[in-house]
């Protein structure tokens, strides 16, 4: 009896870092020290919100794709502009749809812009 629950339990868990991938709380570090005009995040957002946020949500949260608030700590700016650039499995390029300032801008914005600080 004791020994099937821990084999149920174990099972469950298992379960759970298969579905989950990812158990650090990426969001809970906040955006990266970077700084980016107020210009380029307004056009990353702009870009965020017709390009991205269908599968990443409108604020990062998730949905069809990962969610992406704090992500900046996980990728490198570089890892994720050409992640974004040229895609990765079921995430498409977006390199030959939009200019490499809307690139440059919407990574940006993913990187600090979820959290409202970048204004300052
Ligand atoms: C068609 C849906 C779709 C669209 C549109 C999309 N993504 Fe994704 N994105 C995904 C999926 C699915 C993944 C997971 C890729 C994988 O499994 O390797 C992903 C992964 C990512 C990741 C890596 C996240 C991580 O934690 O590993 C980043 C960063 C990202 N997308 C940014 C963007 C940006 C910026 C845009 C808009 C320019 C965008 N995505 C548009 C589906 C999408």
């Amino acid at each position: 009896m004791k020994v099937r629950g821990l084999r149920l339990s174990m099972a469950l868990l298992s379960a759970c870092c298969l579905a989950c991938g990812d158990s650090t709380d990426w969001a809970s570090k906040g955006p990266t020290d970077e700084k980016y005009s107020q210009v380029e995040l307004s056009l990353g957002e702009a870009v965020y919100s017709d390009t991205c946020s269908a599968c990443h949500g409108q604020n990062g949260s998730g949905n069809f794709g990962p969610d992406l608030v704090g992500k900046g700590h996980k990728y490198s700016y570089k890892e994720q502009r050409s992640l974004v650039a040229r895609g990765r499995r079921s995430m498409p390029g977006f390199g030959a749809s939009l200019t490499d300032a809307e690139i440059d801008a919407v990574v940006a914005y993913i990187r600090v812009g979820f959290f409202g600080e970048s204004t300052k």
